[in-house]
């Protein structure tokens, strides 16, 4: 589409004003198309001004969720094939599931600039205020077996810390199995749900839902919860984590699928994983207890071993740090 054409070389002018003329020459079109694509650009909330004279230029600290922008950056063949955004939504993951996922196509991508019902595991809320995070649903339509699935959150968790890396600068960590840490708080969490078909045994379909705080934190979670911001000081540009998440995340997401690389995926996953030989409340068993975490095995299953020595191979339920 023209206006990602147009949104992308503006970016890559970084500030310096480009023609009307100049930019109709580069994409062979006429000076009353660039003028409609910027004009709709501008509709989707772009900072695009027009400098008497010198042209159309890009306003940098644009962070504004728009698909032209995220469109321009991603380089899969499916993740993001269909990406829709919403001004407020209850919770993406539920819309998803509500617009039946059974007839829709794998890749869709939905992200709302806030979350008035947002969800994490366990059914504890995720706080999602308006602009201070990504909040955003994936469906995947794996080959995979239920007992699989885990292997899609250890992909998203992986795919967020790759993209945070390639476009913030620090490397985060994981806590298993779905939450990404940074300078010992939370910073991301990774709610995946799905439905088995039964009269195939496998996954008909999986919504992986990823909430990313990258702005202002709440005061009462200060504690314990951490942003982009906090970490670098700059609020970052939503759409361009956007767009690394969907690129690691299909590059990720085919070497299970197609490849069957679940050893390798592992490996990148327990280097991550900051929890080993730390000890750890588990909860979620017969009863919560303490245990030192002493790895994770083939399947992704967190391995620990409680105060009297016994291991315990820990599936669905939670582990919180014990400081
Ligand atoms: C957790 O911390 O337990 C998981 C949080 C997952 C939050 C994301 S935000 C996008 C998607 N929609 C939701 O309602 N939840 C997930």
């Amino acid at each position: 589409m023209l206006k990602n054409k147009v949104l992308a070389l503006l970016e890559n002018s970084k500030g310096i004003p480009l023609s009307g003329s100049e930019l109709a020459q580069k994409l062979e079109v006429t000076r009353t198309a660039i003028w409609k694509a910027t004009k709709a650009l501008k509709e989707e909330g772009y900072s695009i001004e027009a400098i008497k004279r010198s042209g159309y230029k890009f306003v940098s600290s644009n962070d504004v969720l728009s698909p032209s922008s995220i469109r321009s950056r991603i380089r899969t063949k499916v993740l993001g094939n269909q990406i829709e955004i919403l001004k407020s939504i209850g919770s993406t993951n539920t819309y998803i599931k509500d617009l039946k996922p059974a007839t829709m196509q794998e890749g869709f991508v939905l992200i709302a600039n806030e979350q008035t019902q947002g969800r994490g595991r366990k059914n504890r809320d995720f706080h999602s205020p308006a602009g201070e995070g990504i909040y955003m649903s994936i469906l995947l339509k794996p080959d995979l077996n239920p007992s699989e699935s885990r292997f899609l959150t250890i992909c998203a968790s992986l795919a967020v810390c790759t993209a945070l890396e390639a476009t913030c600068g620090f490397s985060p960590q994981i806590k298993w199995v779905n939450d990404i840490y940074a300078s010992g708080r939370k910073l991301c969490g990774i709610l995946t749900e799905g439905a088995v078909s039964l009269e195939m045994q496998n996954m008909s379909h999986v919504i992986i839902g990823i909430g990313l705080n990258t702005g202002k934190i709440n005061k009462e979670v200060e504690e314990i919860a951490t942003s982009v911001y906090n970490l670098t000081g700059e609020k970052p540009e939503r759409n361009l984590i956007i767009a690394e998440i969907l690129n690691h995340m299909e590059k990720f997401y085919y070497q299970l699928v197609l490849h069957k690389q679940k050893h390798e995926l592992l490996e990148e996953y327990r280097k991550r994983l900051f929890i080993i030989d730390r000890t750890v409340r588990v909860i979620g068993f017969e009863k919560d207890f303490s245990a030192l975490v002493l790895g994770i095995d083939d399947e992704g299953n967190l391995l620990v071993q409680d105060d009297a020595g016994q291991k315990h191979q820990l599936c669905s339920e939670e582990v919180s740090l014990i400081l």
